[in-house]
């Protein structure tokens, strides 16, 4: 009996799911898939890719650095929040399909932890700082290297649970997401001199301390979670400006550094390896892979292919300059091909920003503008919302 009807519960599992990713096709983010899974909060570990308010609260440097003022934070809420964008994050976006209230930065003293908490900060390393140090790597903006939000996120859990039981209870329904985090070890190594063979050198060792985030989060009760793995770096302007090249050959389809993306893909490669073992080692618990590279691809696919159809032809017409889409230049910056200068970045004086924000992937050279983040999120939401096995 068994035997005979379960092959037909899967069916019609199956079925399910393709009934509501088509659903989630026809209304985008929209329809909120991620309700499905009822999470109830999310913990969110991680850099300047998902801090909300962090870093800008920190002792002595935070206050003082760029995003702590406009135009970060200009197009959504009008006023610097400490997102190192013009508004939104990916997370943002997940917490809002998911149903879940905006995540509120760790720091913020006031503010309600009942729906989850935010530990990123920007500027933040997977490696602990004197680690770093030891490899001659210095990390300029925060000493809240992963191993330390991770520290908060204990404190934090032993204020809210009585004991081990009670945690457990606690997060049954929570997802949490471990990255990306790992990006900046290697920023820094690279632009502190440090060469491609050193970089590759430091992978294992990055990724080994993002499971061992993860780890610690399942010793906590984690159910559900997501670990995203790091972008194409060599399309980012900061890359694309200090190793510009007249070789045509280093740059792929979409003149990105092709090197830097093999990188990015070796370091994804041994985070995806590194989830396999984690998934054999906690069998009970979901572990996705966060696939933010594909989801940096999407986002240049989609904005190339809007760029040519819809109202690129009428647009062209008015101003053959114009194109919809920017995907090599920064908004917010000046000089060189890609609109950035390491010595003077979004936010100094004198740097102009873009009035149409929305037609730009980079903000910053280092970091989306709110719509090249809606997108990826979008895409990240319909990927990762199979695979969370919400349906089960
Ligand atoms: C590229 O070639 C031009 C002209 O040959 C030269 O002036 C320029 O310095 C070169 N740039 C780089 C980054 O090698
Ligand atoms: C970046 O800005 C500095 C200071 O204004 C300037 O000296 C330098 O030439 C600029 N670099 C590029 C590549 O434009």
């Amino acid at each position: 009996m068994a035997a005979s009807a379960s092959p037909c519960v899967k069916k019609s599992v199956l079925a399910i799911r393709i009934v509501l990713f088509f659903l989630f096709l026809s209304f985008g983010i929209d329809a909120h898939p991620l309700k499905i899974c009822k999470f109830d909060q999310i913990y969110q570990l991680g850099d300047s890719i998902s801090d909300t308010g962090n870093l800008i609260r920190e002792v002595p440097i935070g206050a003082s650095t760029a995003f702590a003022r406009l135009p970060y934070g200009e197009t959504f809420f009008k006023n610097p929040t400490g997102r190192c964008s013009d508004g939104l994050l990916m997370i943002d976006y997940i917490a809002m399909a998911a149903g879940v209230p905006l995540l509120p930065p760790y720091k913020n003293v006031e503010a309600d932890f009942s729906f989850g908490v935010n530990f990123a900060v920007a500027g933040s390393t997977a490696l602990p700082s004197e680690v770093l140090a030891a490899k001659h790597i210095f990390s300029p903006v925060t000493d809240s290297s992963f191993n330390i939000q991770l520290d908060w996120m204990s404190t934090h859990f032993n204020s809210i649970c009585l004991n081990h039981r009670e945690c457990v209870e606690k997060l049954q329904n929570a997802l949490f997401m471990v990255g990306e985090i790992g990006g900046n070890d290697y920023n820094y190594a690279i632009f502190q001199g440090k060469t491609m063979e050193e970089l590759i050198s430091m992978v294992p060792e990055v990724v080994n301390a993002i499971m061992n985030g993860v780890r610690k989060a399942i010793s906590f009760g984690a159910t559900r979670m997501v670990v995203p793995g790091n972008f194409p770096i060599g399309c980012l302007p900061i890359y694309k400006t200090a190793f510009q090249t007249n070789i045509s050959t280093a740059y792929d389809e979409n003149q990105c550094l092709k090197q830097l993306n093999e990188f990015a893909m070796y370091h994804n490669e041994l985070l995806k390896e590194g989830i396999d073992k984690l998934k054999q080692e906690s069998p009970n618990v979901v572990i996705v892979y966060g696939d933010y590279y594909s989801a940096y691809k999407f986002l240049l696919k989609y904005a190339k292919s809007y760029g040519k159809s819809r109202y690129a032809d009428m647009n062209k017409a008015v101003d053959p300059h114009i194109t919809l889409f920017e995907t090599q230049k920064a908004c917010c910056g000046i000089g060189g091909k890609y609109n950035f200068n390491m010595t003077r970045m979004c936010g100094a004086p004198g740097v102009p920003v873009c009035k149409d924000p929305h037609r730009y992937v980079s903000w910053d050279g280092v970091h989306l503008t709110q719509n090249g983040y809606k997108i990826m999120a979008g895409w990240l939401v319909q990927d990762i919302f199979g695979k969370l096995l919400c349906l089960f």
